[in-house]
């Protein structure tokens, strides 16, 4: 077992390596729940998009180009200059601004501030229960009332759940790596007090990741 604050800083630290060694290694295409999820806020006729752990911004890119303004938060300074160069090179910079932040840290924002909040593979980060409670309730606190939050996470049903270094509370390490694998539970009680829309199981990537994507909004 590690303690939390290790574990998140050799987290960043491991996040920074590997976006200099692999820029881009997301690709320039969005993620197939961003896609989804840009269908679900245009209903909501939202138009200001956060997305928490933007990474590179194959994502926050996509976004901005299908119209939205965008705040790109992660706490990867490398990841964000790369979304940065890639907003730039395809004229989106105008709608696109990054924010360097650990998603345990309360956000930078105001309440009530954000039509619509995406995070694609952060809250399965190394982030404790406790901690991810937080970081939706930070969420919650952030966004209009009626707006959308979509966000995906790996499950228990993953391959890579119960092996490798395990670090407590559903946390497990593979490659350096850190994820929480959650369980239904996990996603229900995150629920709590949203109007709940739908939890889809998907994959993604060569392992293939198993996830689930879960869309809830607040009430009106
Ligand atoms: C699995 S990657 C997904 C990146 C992006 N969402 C995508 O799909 O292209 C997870 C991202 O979360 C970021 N991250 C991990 N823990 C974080 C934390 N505590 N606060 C902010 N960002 C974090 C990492 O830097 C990384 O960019």
């Amino acid at each position: 077992m590690t303690d939390g604050q290790a574990l998140a800083e050799a987290q960043q630290m491991h996040w920074q390596r590997t976006y200099t060694a692999h820029p881009d290694m997301y690709g320039g295409e969005p993620s197939a729940p961003a896609v989804h999820a840009a269908e679900v806020f245009r209903a909501a006729w939202a138009r200001d998009v956060l997305e928490l752990g933007a990474g590179h911004g194959r994502d926050a890119l996509y976004f901005a180009a299908e119209g939205f303004t965008v705040q790109a938060a992660d706490f990867s300074a490398t990841g964000l200059e790369q979304l940065r160069r890639a907003a730039l090179a395809r004229g989106l910079e105008d709608r696109v601004t990054t924010v360097a932040h650990d998603a345990r840290e309360p956000l930078p924002l105001a309440d009530a501030s954000v039509d619509a909040v995406f995070a694609h593979m952060l809250l399965c980060m190394a982030l404790s229960t406790k901690e991810t409670r937080a970081v939706v309730e930070e969420i919650r606190r952030v966004l209009r009332p009626g707006g959308v939050l979509v966000y995906t996470v790996r499950h228990t049903g993953d391959a890579h759940y119960g092996t490798g270094v395990a670090h407590g509370d559903g946390i497990f390490e593979h490659g350096g790596f850190a994820v929480h694998f959650f369980d239904r539970g996990l996603v229900d009680a995150l629920a709590d007090g949203w109007d709940f829309q739908e939890v889809h199981a998907f994959e993604e990537g060569e392992l293939p990741r198993c996830l689930w994507r879960v869309t809830q909004s607040l009430p009106r």
